[in-house]
């Protein structure tokens, strides 16, 4: 097993032996949550932190419990209660949260960066749970594991991920794993949603969905995110779902067996049709989110196993 991260920030800093390391420790544990009893004590003693300044439901609660499946002691603080409300800076706030000895902390943040910049701030291990449009690790690697167990590899593949490119940290996370897995990535979607200088990651682009789609083995769906837009991206929905939604029609162009993926959440009749979602035979919607919880318990365990010879190999110093 390799895998030598302190923090689990991005995908960027991953290799790809430690990138199949958390994707095999995580088919052990999609087989614990599988069990009644699904109780493991990797994180026993451990205490994990959730800090959400994001809202969150799938990203959260699979966090939380894979904590608690692997015996941590799990506090969520509730961002909308605390002193960040009264003007606490994101750094005090960790400083504050540090104090009290955190072994793991799990970070989402609306900003790009933030979360490096507090793992620099603290002495834990600190996993990215979503930064901005930056990255979000742990949603490539669950997409990852859903792909590897519907395809049985994931090299060689053709993935096509479509939609709202430019404010998507899992389109930007999706794009790097995938790359380092020797993958063909292919984005689609106008022209007013794709970043600037999405050329140098290696990758096709498309305007045209049609096109984009043809043999695809993987369909990725993003959702349009309003939030992060400060202005008319897209002419109106209507439009977007007749020019980028995906619906039976359209999939059909993709490969005879693609999946089909979505992060969540979806919004129905905006990007994809509400049907197609549903369909058991082409979507892994639900695979993606029990997937979740096992990539986040298999990257959790890993980083405390680091964590653990990290601080034992200080307490041998001391004593010498
Ligand atoms: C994504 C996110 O928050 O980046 N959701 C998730 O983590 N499941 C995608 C999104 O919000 O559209």
């Amino acid at each position: 097993m390799t895998f030598r991260a302190r923090h689990l920030l991005g995908i960027e800093h991953l290799a790809p032996e430690e990138i199949r390391t958390v994707l095999d420790l995580s088919e052990k544990y999609v087989a614990l949550n599988q069990r009644t009893e699904k109780h493991s004590d990797a994180l026993k003693g451990l205490t994990q932190i959730n800090m959400f300044f994001e809202n969150s439901t799938r990203t959260q609660a699979s966090f939380e419990l894979a904590g608690k499946r692997l015996g941590a002691d799990v506090m969520n603080m509730s961002v909308a209660l605390s002193s960040v409300k009264k003007g606490e800076t994101l750094i005090d706030t960790a400083l504050t949260l540090n104090a009290m000895h955190p072994d793991l902390l799990v970070v989402r943040h609306p900003a790009s960066g933030a979360v490096d910049l507090l793992a620099q701030k603290v002495n834990c291990a600190v996993l990215n749970a979503g930064d901005g449009r930056h990255e979000h690790p742990t949603q490539a690697l669950l997409d990852a594991l859903t792909i590897r167990r519907a395809k049985g590899r994931i090299q060689r593949l053709t993935v096509a991920i479509c939609g709202d490119i430019a404010h998507s940290r899992v389109a930007r996370s999706n794009l790097i794993l995938l790359g380092k897995m020797e993958n063909r990535v292919r984005l689609i979607g106008p022209p007013t949603l794709m970043p600037a200088g999405i050329g140098e990651f290696g990758c096709e682009v498309y305007e045209d969905m049609k096109a984009g789609l043809e043999g695809a083995d993987v369909v990725m769906m993003l959702r349009l995110q309003k939030e992060r837009m400060d202005g008319g991206f897209i002419p109106s929905e209507r439009e977007y779902y007749h020019r980028y939604g995906l619906d039976a029609e359209k999939l059909a162009l993709a490969k005879e067996d693609a999946i089909v993926m979505h992060p969540g959440p979806m919004n129905r009749g905006v990007e994809i049709d509400g049907e197609l979602a549903d369909d058991i035979n082409r979507s892994v919607i639900q695979d993606q989110v029990e997937m979740g919880v096992a990539v986040r318990m298999a990257c959790m365990d890993l980083l405390a196993r680091n964590l653990r010879a990290e601080r034992g190999a200080k307490a041998v110093g001391v004593m010498v």
